[in-house]
């Protein structure tokens, strides 16, 4: 049979037969490895939409070999995300820490943590070192978190590449000059026109109800008011869109696309634990929370008993970077302990709507067969609708 047609402006501007983008997912609680890695990437790029690498977590020189891998995965356009964070560490040089970078965080929370743990009865053990920061964080006093992560991303000449938090204007010039496409994630209004006007290609309108990092409005309030406010800058729609009807409701707004991080998350090649897998599977719609638990930042997850007593406790999160020193010593006790059911699972609110692992293809194609049902047949047989004399 042959494949079903769906093409909006977006597919001409990325080189996709489809509307459809895998979200670039980083780090998940039971694996320090992204969750978009090349087998998932290459997987829907393959089936007709853009795979998009989560390279948070990676070194720059992890991350050019999985830029290298999915090349290998797939000749089609594909992606990558990193998280370039304003205040990252606070503004604190990551090179001149503290012999303990403890010392960092106050001792009264670090203590309120420890009481949290012995509450949860998970027994407390100090963590080696805590990491300073992530492997792409600049050398440079005052640079951000991704500095090194995006020269790779320039000198490899990415298709596309996409800021997940941020402003990628003080890149903007260099990636377009090494042909890549700028997409970039934003979760109100005033962002949208910050990277619209930073030069951005494509403005991915994210709604609360996303998983991992998000904001405070709704996708279906959030999507139009981007669309005016950065027109005829193409928006693509992100949070809470899984299957045929999202995709169509968003072409309905007037996105270009859709950008889907859950329904891609429990596919068999997303590199997510089958434990976590398994609890987004399970969850409902109100299973989810939004935290600054896991990253200083607010966060959307699978609730856990964990998260429920950090937002009890009051105790002030820290600038992201340091609250994963903050926390360190908790997130090691918590995975030696084996209590995986407390570590940050990140997805949305769509997560209800999701019961069963399989192929990212097969996702693909039925959101895509479904969309164009609903556009071509199920909408006109059931909405009569005519502009009038
Ligand atoms: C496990 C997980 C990890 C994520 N990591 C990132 C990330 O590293 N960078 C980023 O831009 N967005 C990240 N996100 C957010 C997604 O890019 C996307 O915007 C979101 O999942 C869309 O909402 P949905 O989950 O309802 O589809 C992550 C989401 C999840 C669920």
């Amino acid at each position: 049979m042959a494949r079903p047609v769906l093409r909006t402006a977006l597919c001409d501007l990325l080189g996709v037969e489809y509307p459809v983008i895998s979200a670039g997912m980083g780090p998940v609680g039971g694996g320090s490895d992204p969750a978009a890695t090349a087998p998932l990437v290459a997987a829907v790029s393959n089936a007709g939409g853009l795979g998009v690498i989560g390279g948070a977590g990676f070194t720059p020189d992890e991350l050019r070999d999985e830029i290298r891998r999915v090349r290998a995965m797939t000749t089609r356009p594909f992606g990558v995300d990193l998280l370039l964070p304003s205040n990252y560490m606070g503004g604190v040089d990551v090179d001149r820490l503290p012999a303990d970078p403890r010392d960092l965080v106050p001792a009264e929370s670090r203590a309120k943590l420890r009481q949290i743990a012995a509450d949860l009865g998970v027994e407390w053990c100090e963590a080696p070192l805590p990491r300073a920061g992530i492997p792409g964080a600049s050398s440079r006093p005052g640079g951000g978190m991704s500095d090194e992560q995006m020269e790779t991303v320039i000198e490899e000449r990415v298709p596309v590449f996409a800021s997940g938090l941020g402003n990628p204007g003080p890149w903007i010039e260099r990636l377009h000059a090494s042909g890549t496409v700028v997409l970039s994630l934003v979760g109100n209004v005033k962002n949208a026109r910050r990277v619209a006007d930073a030069g951005a290609d494509v403005v991915v309108a994210q709604g609360t109800e996303a998983g991992g990092h998000t904001g405070r409005v709704a996708t279906l309030a959030l999507v139009p008011q981007v669309i005016d406010a950065v027109a005829p800058r193409p928006v693509v729609a992100a949070g809470g869109i899984a299957d045929g009807r999202g995709l169509a409701a968003a072409l309905a707004l007037g996105a270009v696309g859709v950008w889907c991080g859950t329904a891609f998350l429990v596919a068999d090649e997303a590199n997510q634990p089958d434990t976590q897998k398994e609890r987004i599977l399970a969850a409902t719609d109100e299973d989810t929370r939004v935290t600054k638990l896991y990253s200083g930042k607010t966060m959307r997850n699978i609730v856990n008993p964990l998260v429920e007593a950090w937002e009890a406790s009051g105790i002030p999160a820290m600038p992201m970077g340091l609250q994963n020193i903050l926390t360190a010593d908790l997130i090691y006790s918590v995975r030696k302990a084996g209590r995986d059911d407390l570590l940050m699972n990140a997805a949305g609110q769509i997560s209800g709507l999701l019961s069963r692992s399989r192929p990212a293809a097969d996702i693909l194609a039925d959101m895509v067969a479904s969309a164009v049902d609903i556009l071509t047949r199920r909408l006109p047989a059931a909405v009569t609708a005519s502009a009038g004399a």
